[in-house]
Parts: structure tokens; C-alpha cells; sequence
């Protein structure tokens, strides 16, 4: 993959990856979806997003079916543990689940899924002693706005947190404001969810804009590859759309050759306005 992301646990990234909610949680589509995130992998997003709560276990047993034959040092999975497992011991058991579930024995990130009401800092001790475990590799947060992130900066081992996954797209861009220039500021990749907004499903038929059209014309793209091309514009940034279709995958992956240009950036400034003050965050 052309475009990648350093992280500031060391590892590179690629900028586009594979999100898994909803997947595993019908017989019926079982096996197209395997197929789907087979053909991710193999065009280059080996990246897999992934958490405890999804299908209770199910989307963690699907990706484990989907990696089985492949070299699992070539693969970045990412799990996330729920708030109320993310303190002391019960990190560790739900770690130990989630590995099972995934027939694996290390996860290449472990995130926060999102604030609970358990102080910071015992998720920081728990999470700092999965990476001395040598479980996970590098661990960070998710659905964390700029107030919390300041709050994880002043406990100590906070710092090492990696990553924060938040909701992000073009008709959902409230984190323009004050939480990715932050996050840039103190080396914390986003990784974006939702990119696609779920097909345009948050954002009134998002994929069917005029603007977005005539961009993905110029470049003999889609609607869907310029949203994704859009959101890892800055460098740091991956975004990890879901697809339960092999072609929607492949297709998905080909933006990793877009590069907008100002003049595309400045088309979609005008049809998707950045904010202009604090926005509350979005959480899917
Ligand atoms: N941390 C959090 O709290 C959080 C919250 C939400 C999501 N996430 C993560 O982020 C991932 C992505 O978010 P999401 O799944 O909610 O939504 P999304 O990726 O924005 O959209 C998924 C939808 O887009 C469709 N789609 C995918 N590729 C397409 C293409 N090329 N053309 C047209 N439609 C396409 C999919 O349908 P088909 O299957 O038919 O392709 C599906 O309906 C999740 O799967 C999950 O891993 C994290």
C-alpha cells in the first residue's frame, strides 16, 4: 500500500483498513464475508479492526477464521476492550478471550472502546501491563475527545498511547476544530470509523453528493474511494471501512492510488464546511 502510517509505537500502517462491526452475525453471509476481507487483505489492507462487543465475539471469530492461512506477521489487528473489563484483572481475561477468539497469541493494538466511568489511569495501568505481557504490542483509546485526551496526557504511561479511533467523514468533520489538531500536535494517529458513513446512512446519502460525484469523476473513481482518499488526506490518519463484498473491498483498497489536489480538497471544503467552533463529539 502506497500510503502508510507511522505510529508513535514504531510500526507502520497502512492508511487503509478493514473494519468488522456487523460482520459475523449471520450464517448466511458467513462465507462472502470471509471472502471480502480474504480480498482486503490480499489488496493490501491488512489492517483488521475488530472489538470484544461486536456480535458478542463474533466478528473477533470471523476475522480468526479469515486469517488462518496467512502469515499473521504480515497482519495489524485491532481489538478493543469494553470500559467495563478495561481495570485490573479483567483486562487480562477479556485480552486472553479475544486472542482465543482470534486464534492468535498478540493483538498489534489494543484500544480503549470508549470512557466509562473508571478513572483513566486504571485503564492506563492495565493496559500498560498487557504490553509487558507482551499480549499486545502498542494500546490506545477510542471515542476520547480533546478534554479526556488532555486528562490521559497527565497520567503517568498515558503518553504511550498510540491511537485514537473516532468517528470521522466529510458530513461529520467536528474534530477539524480542536481534536486532531491536538492529536497531531502530540503524534496520536486518528484512525477513522465510519468513513464511509455507513454508506451514507449518517449522513443523508453522503455517497450520492453532487460534489463528491464530480470529484470522483475527474479521478475515474467512486463516490465511496474519494471519501476514503479524503479521510487519510493528512498522512496520519487511517481509515478502516467495512464491507462485507469482495468487490467492495477490492474497490475500497484502490484509493490507496488517489491523491486529491487542492483544487478537489477546496470543492469538498465548500460542499462540506470544517467547523468553525467546538463541536460536541460524534459517537457511532
Ligand atoms: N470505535 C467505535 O466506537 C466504532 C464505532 C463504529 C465503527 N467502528 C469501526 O469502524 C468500522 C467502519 O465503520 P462502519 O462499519 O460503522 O461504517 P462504514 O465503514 O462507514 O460503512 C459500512 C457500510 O458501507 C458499505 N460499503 C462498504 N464499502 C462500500 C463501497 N465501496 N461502496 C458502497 N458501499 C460500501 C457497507 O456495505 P456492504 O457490506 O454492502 O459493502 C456497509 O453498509 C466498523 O466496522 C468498526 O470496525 C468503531
Amino acid at each position: 500500500m502506497k500510503h502508510m502510517v507511522k505510529l508513535s509505537s514504531g510500526a507502520s500502517v497502512p492508511a487503509l483498513g478493514q473494519g468488522t462491526w456487523y460482520l459475523g452475525d449471520s450464517a448466511e453471509t458467513h462465507a462472502r464475508e470471509i471472502e471480502a476481507l480474504r480480498a482486503g487483505i490480499e489488496a493490501g489492507m491488512t489492517l483488521i479492526d475488530t472489538a470484544e462487543n461486536y456480535g458478542d465475539g463474533r466478528s473477533e471469530r470471523l476475522v480468526g477464521e479469515a486469517i488462518r492461512s496467512y502469515d499473521r506477521t504480515k497482519l495489524f489487528l485491532v481489538s478493543k476492550v469494553m470500559p467495563s473489563n478495561a481495570y485490573g484483572t479483567r483486562l487480562m481475561q477479556s485480552l486472553d478471550r479475544s486472542l482465543s477468539r482470534l486464534g492468535t497469541d498478540y493483538l498489534d493494538l489494543y484500544l480503549y472502546h470508549w470512557r466509562g466511568s473508571h478513572p483513566l489511569a486504571d485503564m492506563v495501568a492495565a493496559m500498560e501491563k498487557a504490553r509487558a505481557s507482551g499480549k499486545i504490542r502498542a494500546w490506545g483509546v477510542s471515542n476520547l475527545d480533546t478534554t479526556d485526551m488532555e486528562e490521559l496526557w497527565r497520567i503517568p504511561g498515558g503518553t504511550n498511547c498510540a491511537v485514537n479511533q473516532v468517528l470521522y467523514h466529510m458530513g461529520s468533520r467536528g474534530i477539524d476544530y480542536s481534536l486532531l489538531p491536538w492529536m497531531r500536535e502530540h503524534n496520536v494517529a486518528l484512525m477513522a470509523y465510519c468513513p464511509l458513513a455507513q454508506a451514507g446512512r449518517l449522513s443523508c446519502d453522503l455517497l450520492g453528493n453532487s460534489v463528491l460525484g464530480e470529484v470522483a469523476a475527474r479521478h475515474g473513481a467512486t463516490p465511496a474511494q474519494i471519501a476514503l482518499a479524503w479521510a487519510i488526506r493528512d498522512g496520519n490518519t487511517i481509515a478502516i471501512p467495512r464491507t462485507g463484498r469482495k468487490e467492495h473491498a477490492v474497490s475500497n483498497a484502490g484509493a490507496d492510488v488517489l491523491d486529491l489536489t487542492a483544487e478537489d480538497c477546496a470543492a469538498l471544503d465548500r460542499a462540506f464546511p470544517p467547523p468553525t467552533r467546538k463541536e460536541p463529539l460524534h459517537i457511532e
